[in-house]
């Protein structure tokens, strides 16, 4: 029996085509005719292509002028400078970050208009230093400063694939985000992985030997990420199975920033110390129980302390960047009160003022906040929680009258739960 041969015309090129399956004419619409044909469609396609690619072009080339005013405005003494509004002490880390960012820019730029070979590298920055010192403030504030996408994941929460918890794709995909679903603005992103101490292999020196949820693994994936490689996640919200549409991330060109607390580094370094220092000089010269302080010690780590700690070598190889932070002392925390845009104290004085009310702290009062926050050993990051507890009375009294007042915190107030001066004012 002879098949009989459907022809139909293409409405876009006239031609009449036979069809013998759907894809000799791709597009038909059995009711009204309309129909374009396999060869329509490829040009179509094609035209299409061209298109995107020339935009594509033009984007990048405008992207490439617009970086010269970036570095013009992001120059490492003016992002210091913006730091220094709202982080105290730290110099050295603001410095390496400012350099760290201008340099980011500076490849970028690189990047789009010289190819004669020569690779400028990346400088990833590892961060080290005790808890509440500024490292997840620093960060967060730098992001709001930068013209290009940044987001900052938390290492802690990433298991290595098969585990319950986030894909380390998670860090990328949240720059994705950044960065308005904008893949090549994301491809030169700054990615910051706070926590990172929290994936140390468990048989790291440091710890007792217990259950790893896949630390290692999660290091080996985020070392792949390091290294530059395609990451490949869905959209936020999609449940990951086969035919879920992936987006595709380049990571060579990102940088990478990561931070912690290390606790516990102080003793490896220590304990390396001591052991060459028995080699080449003989006597331990620091007595046994006088134990040097955390910030004497934390400036000397080194690559191998990290890899004792628990990180494996070939991340801490793509660190290049080792930066520590320090303990906050007693007045760097009375100026963390009082100093940055966001102080708390100028926080609590601007909400009072809308009540008609002035607020002073008496300078004995912020120091002992500054003491008591020091006894719990959680940096500046018991500061506000200490104030709060102070200032709660007073935000409840307070707008219970309309009279101008103004109030006194005293030393007495944090220290033994007194009732803060109250002063009538002329209106
Ligand atoms: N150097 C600083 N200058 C100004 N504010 C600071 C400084 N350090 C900490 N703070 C304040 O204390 C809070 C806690 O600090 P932050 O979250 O940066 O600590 P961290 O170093 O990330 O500690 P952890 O290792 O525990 O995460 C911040 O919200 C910030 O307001
Ligand atoms: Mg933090
Ligand atoms: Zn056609």
């Amino acid at each position: 029996m002879e098949k009989k041969v459907i022809t139909h015309q293409c409405s876009f090129c006239k031609r009449t085509i036979k069809v013998r399956d759907q894809y000799d004419m791709p597009i038909y619409d059995p009711s009204t005719g309309f129909a374009i044909c396999k060869n329509c469609v490829r040009e179509i396609n094609h035209f299409l292509d061209e298109h995107e690619e020339a935009a594509q072009q033009e984007e990048t080339k405008a992207f490439a002028g617009q970086l010269d005013d970036i570095l013009a405005q992001n120059k490492p003494h003016i992002i210091k400078q913006y730091l220094d509004e709202y982080i105290i002490n730290q110099d050295r880390a603001k410095k390496i970050l400012s350099v760290a960012v201008y340099n980011h820019y500076k490849r970028m730029k690189y990047g789009y208009l010289n190819d004669d070979g020569t690779e400028i590298e990346k400088s990833n920055v590892i961060m080290l230093g005790p808890s509440g010192c500024g490292k997840t403030a620093l960060l967060s504030h730098l992001s709001k400063l930068l013209d290009i996408p940044f987001a900052v994941t938390d290492a802690s929460s990433l298991t290595e694939a098969g585990f319950v918890g986030a894909d380390v794709e998670v860090a990328v995909r949240n720059l994705y985000y950044a960065a308005d679903k904008d893949i090549e603005k994301a491809e030169h992103g700054i990615i910051y992985l706070d926590e990172f101490d929290k994936i140390a292999r468990k048989s790291g020196a440091n710890n007792s030997i217990t259950a790893d949820p896949g630390h290692e693994g999660v290091q080996q994936a985020l070392l792949k990420m390091l290294e530059g490689s395609v990451v490949e996640f869905t959209s936020r919200g999609q449940r990951k199975h086969p035919e879920a549409p992936t987006i595709k991330v380049d990571t060579r060109n990102i940088l990478f920033i990561v931070g912690g607390a290390f606790v516990g580094i102080d003793d490896v370094i220590a304990k390396r110390l001591s052991k060459t220092s028995s080699i080449g000089f003989g006597a331990d010269v620091q007595g046994k129980d006088d134990k040097p302080k955390f910030d004497e010690l934390i400036h000397k780590v080194r690559p191998e302390d990290l890899m004792q700690y628990g990180i494996i070598p070939e991340i801490i190889g793509r660190l290049p960047v080792i930066c520590t932070l320090e303990t906050l002392d007693e007045d760097a925390l009375l100026r963390i009160l009082t100093e940055p845009k966001n102080a708390p104290v100028k926080q609590y004085e601007k909400l009072l003022a809308m009540d008609h009310v002035q607020l002073e702290f008496e300078e004995d009062a912020l120091r002992a906040v500054a003491k008591k926050a020091i006894e719990r050993k959680t940096g500046a990051r018991s500061l506000k929680g200490i104030i709060e507890d102070v200032m709660l009375d007073i935000m409840f009294d307070i707008p219970k009258s309309d009279e101008p007042r103004k109030v006194i915190i005293t030393k007495d107030c944090i220290e033994n739960g007194a009732k803060p001066t109250v002063e009538k004012l002329d209106k």
